[in-house]
């Protein structure tokens, strides 16, 4: 028997006014998998990861998590159970420290309110220390010890998709969600990227959906890709299979961003 698929968008339709961002669209990101999300402008890539993630509620259709209906859970019930996803556009705090901005990212088991503040300060203390150490272990994984104390809004813009990757991962999450991690990344913070997509991948077994549009990047990661165009998948398969097809070709085409840099 197959294994349950981590995610299953099951026919969800994503209205705003009259423009369906998403329409019937249905897709599976398999277990342990790296799976690529790509497609044209507009192909409604993010409204889906926005829908998965819990951003917002879509018109129609459920989302499965490990097999359990999660449509009608908030966002921090989703990353309570593994799920985590980081922003087209990265959202770090500017004036924080880098360190900070992973501290404030940091899972909250205990819930950040003024009634633990007051009567339970040692578990909030422990909390704060466990926010701290794991802070420092990702700022290690992802070898940017030297950047603790910096202040986030000075990072070059690959440092910050770097940081935004730790913010996913200071959530102890299972499934993360990608969107455009390596979009405007030099190379070699790209080659950086990619690998520690992979070590996650390969050592922890975490599951990794990933919007991009870059192929190569894309090939040299994904196990298999999905391409969406106009709401919709236009068909799932390998890289190699998907470069080929000629919808594909066609719905980018004019664009050109897609071909081949060799
Ligand atoms: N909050 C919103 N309100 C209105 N329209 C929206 C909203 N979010 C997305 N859209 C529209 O939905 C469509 C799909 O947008 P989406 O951002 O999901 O595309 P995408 O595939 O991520 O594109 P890109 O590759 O440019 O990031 C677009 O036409 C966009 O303008
Ligand atoms: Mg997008």
């Amino acid at each position: 028997m197959a294994p349950v698929p981590r995610i299953q968008f099951d026919t969800v339709t994503m209205r705003f006014g009259g423009l369906a961002a998403v329409s019937a669209c249905s897709f599976d990101i398999p277990a342990g998998e790296i799976t690529g999300l790509i497609g044209p402008n507009g192909a409604g890539k993010t409204t889906a990861f926005n829908v998965i993630a819990g951003l917002i509620a879509p018109t129609e259709g459920r989302v499965f998590l490990d097999g359990k209906d999660i449509t009608a859970l908030p966002d921090f019930q989703r990353q309570a159970r593994g799920l985590s996803r980081t922003f087209q556009l990265a959202h770090e705090f500017s004036r924080m420290t880098v360190i900070e901005n992973l501290m404030v990212s940091a899972r909250n088991d205990i819930g950040e309110n003024i009634f633990n503040a007051v009567f339970r300060p040692s578990r909030c203390l422990g909390q704060e220390r466990r926010a701290f150490d794991r802070a420092q272990e990702t700022l290690a994984f992802l070898e940017i010890d030297e950047l603790a104390y910096e202040r986030a809004g000075n990072l070059s813009g690959g440092q910050k998709k770097l940081l935004e990757l730790g913010r996913a991962l200071m959530q102890e999450p299972s499934v993360i969600l990608l969107d455009e991690i390596g979009a405007g990344v030099n190379r070699t913070l790209l080659g950086k990227i990619a690998d520690k997509i992979r070590q996650l991948n390969a050592e922890k077994g975490y599951t990794f959906c990933l919007i991009e549009h870059d192929l190569d990047f894309v090939a040299r990661l994904c196990d298999g890709v999905i391409v969406m165009a106009q709401g919709d998948v236009l068909m799932t398969g390998t890289v190699d299979e998907v470069r080929r097809d000629e919808r594909v070709i066609e719905a980018y085409f004019g664009g050109g961003k897609y071909q081949d840099a060799s």
